[in-house]
């Protein structure tokens, strides 16, 4: 990693306390620009936002001709529709009064397209009840499960069914089908893009089915950042209307920089923590203000994130407010001093932090935005 990538003047760092989340401008347009490229058409790709939750980003994203967006809350499809975006997909099963507050949201933006996933009939009917009780239409993509075990039906029969039942039921439209696959995390591009062609062969003939027997299957939406640009090579032969979701290719991660190699080479991380120096005992042993209210324990101790400048170190403790390593180059640093520290897993940090420090290539502040859709549901 370079840290001359990541330079913040004196008037900045006098100006942002710590811990604080700073967006590095010009590697954040770099990333959107490699999405854009990789995805070779604006109109297949559909960002999670979930990684940012930051309206200024979805703006960014409109600009460039991305009128499709993912998201996994009610306040993140708020938060898009807020921004300007107009096609949204809700990518969870909505439960309890969620349902009535993404029905509602649908009310207060007719004309936008919001959609959500179902891999049951109750949740169906729910959906279908909520948007009926609010006199909206909404887009309801049956989930799929190809692996990830987390939700979703097989590739099948009953995946059909629900899909033709949900078509049936007012206020729901048929909407598409909805593949995760984050299981496929094989660092090798050729067998990654090996194993979403197998995955994606079946889910291609469960919509040819569903489309000769008369419902539309406008969507298949499909990935993350591991494997968005497998689905990009496939959507640029495939007739089927593949689409892609990659979130944390916005900010890029450390985590990502180590297991996705191929990546790597087209994304740099964007969003680091600004942490300082409270306390170092011995030339070995020093202190951060980066304690685990302020560094998602998602990935666990030890692994959390990246220290530049002390890319050797290793965790003694980890408090509230207090991050304790040991490194051989911590008699650099004395108290006060600022470090940037690289996430592991971004989008869990990034919902930690209310405010996102933006900096330009000069290391100058120029903006502060809002983390808008850090609370799940809406504020009534
Ligand atoms: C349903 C869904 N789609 C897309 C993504 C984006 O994946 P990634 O973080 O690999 O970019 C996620 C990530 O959690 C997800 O849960």
């Amino acid at each position: 990693m370079q840290p001359s990538l990541y330079a913040l003047s004196d008037v900045a760092l006098a100006a942002i306390p710590s811990p604080a989340l700073v967006v590095f401008a010009p590697l954040l347009e770099r990333n959107l620009a490699a999405m854009l490229q990789i995805a070779g058409a604006t109109d297949r790709l559909r960002p999670h936002c979930k990684t940012h939750k930051t309206r200024e980003i979805i703006r960014l994203l409109l600009d460039r001709g991305v009128t499709r967006h993912k998201t996994a809350t009610v306040r993140e499809a708020a938060m898009c529709l807020e921004a300007g975006a107009r096609d949204v997909v809700l990518a969870y099963q909505l439960v309890g009064p969620l349902l009535d507050q993404f029905a509602m949201l649908a009310a207060q933006y007719p004309d936008a397209r919001l959609s959500a996933l179902v891999d049951n009939e109750r949740s169906a009917y729910q959906l279908s009840a909520a948007a009926t009780a609010h006199g909206v239409t909404i887009g309801a993509l049956v989930d799929l499960d190809t692996g990830l075990h987390r939700t979703g039906l097989p590739v099948g029969d009953a995946a059909a069914a629900l899909y033709r039942r949900a078509a049936e039921l007012p206020g729901l439209r048929p909407a598409g089908l909805h593949v995760y696959d984050a299981q496929n995390r094989t660092p090798d591009p050729t067998e990654r893009c090996r194993a979403v062609r197998a995955t994606i062969e079946p889910v291609l003939a469960l919509a040819a089915k569903l489309e000769r027997g008369g419902l539309p299957v406008p969507e298949i939406l499909c990935g993350g950042s591991g494997t968005f640009p497998c689905y990009a090579e496939l959507a640029r032969s495939a007739a089927a209307a593949i689409t892609f979701s990659p979130g944390t290719t916005v900010f890029w991660d450390h985590g990502y920089a180590q297991t996705l190699p191929d990546l790597n080479a087209h994304f740099t991380p964007a969003a680091l923590l600004l942490s300082r120096v409270v306390s170092r005992t011995t030339p070995q042993h020093v202190t951060l203000d980066l304690g685990n209210k302020a560094i998602a324990s998602d990935p666990p101790l030890g692994r959390r994130g990246l220290i530049l400048g002390l890319e050797d170190a290793v965790t003694v403790l980890h408090n509230e407010e207090h991050w304790t390593v040991t490194s051989e180059h911590a008699g650099a640093l004395q108290v006060g001093d600022p470090v940037l520290v690289i996430p592991t897993h971004i989008c869990p940090n990034a919902n930690l932090y209310p405010l996102i420090y933006v900096v330009d290539e000069t290391g100058a502040l120029v903006a502060r935005w809002e983390v808008a859709a850090r609370q799940r549901g809406l504020i009534l």
